[in-house]
């Protein structure tokens, strides 16, 4: 395992979509385990391949729910209700906006072994789950911010990022 380097805004790669993973393959799984240490060296809650420079749609979350969330193609099929609040990005350092987002979603996605399941997620893991498939389609929340992108104050910095 290894850290990658995160890419950040202005990196025309974060403005690409993604391509499907077709089959599970060494290097895949060696980018996963790559993506979650990443994410966790850089305490995000979720990460896209795209952010660390590769344009397949995988995704991982770990919003300290106890689980290690992979999605493989993931498909959001089910939205509802709404939440605003604030939202970071590891590729947007420093900075913090005010994102709606839906309150419950549901995602079909697969899972390491490419095995289909879903997942539905309320509160934070839906704001992530519907952070990182943007981030698939080359979309940042930047785009999405109501009012003005903010610098995150130094003591709010252990504040998680996406
Ligand atoms: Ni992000």
């Amino acid at each position: 395992m290894a850290t990658r380097k995160v890419r950040v805004i202005g990196d025309e790669i974060l403005t690409k979509t993604c391509k499907p993973v077709k089959e599970m393959t060494p290097r895949i799984a060696e980018l996963i385990e790559d993506m979650f240490e990443t994410m966790y060296e850089e305490n995000g809650v979720g990460l896209a391949a795209s952010q660390v420079g590769v344009l397949r749609q995988i995704v991982t979350i770990d919003v300290d729910d106890g689980n290690q969330y992979v999605l493989i193609n993931p498909e959001i099929v089910e939205m509802s209700g709404e939440q605003t609040g604030y939202e970071g990005c590891l590729s947007v350092p420093g900075k913090t906006g005010v994102v709606t987002r839906p309150s419950h979603v549901k995602v079909r996605a697969l899972n390491e072994e490419m095995q289909p399941y879903e997942l539905e997620g309320e509160g934070l893991l839906a704001r992530a789950i519907c952070h990182e498939c943007d981030h698939l389609k080359g979309k940042l929340y930047v785009t999405m911010v109501e009012g003005e992108l903010k610098d995150v104050d130094a003591e709010d910095e252990e504040e998680s990022e996406e």
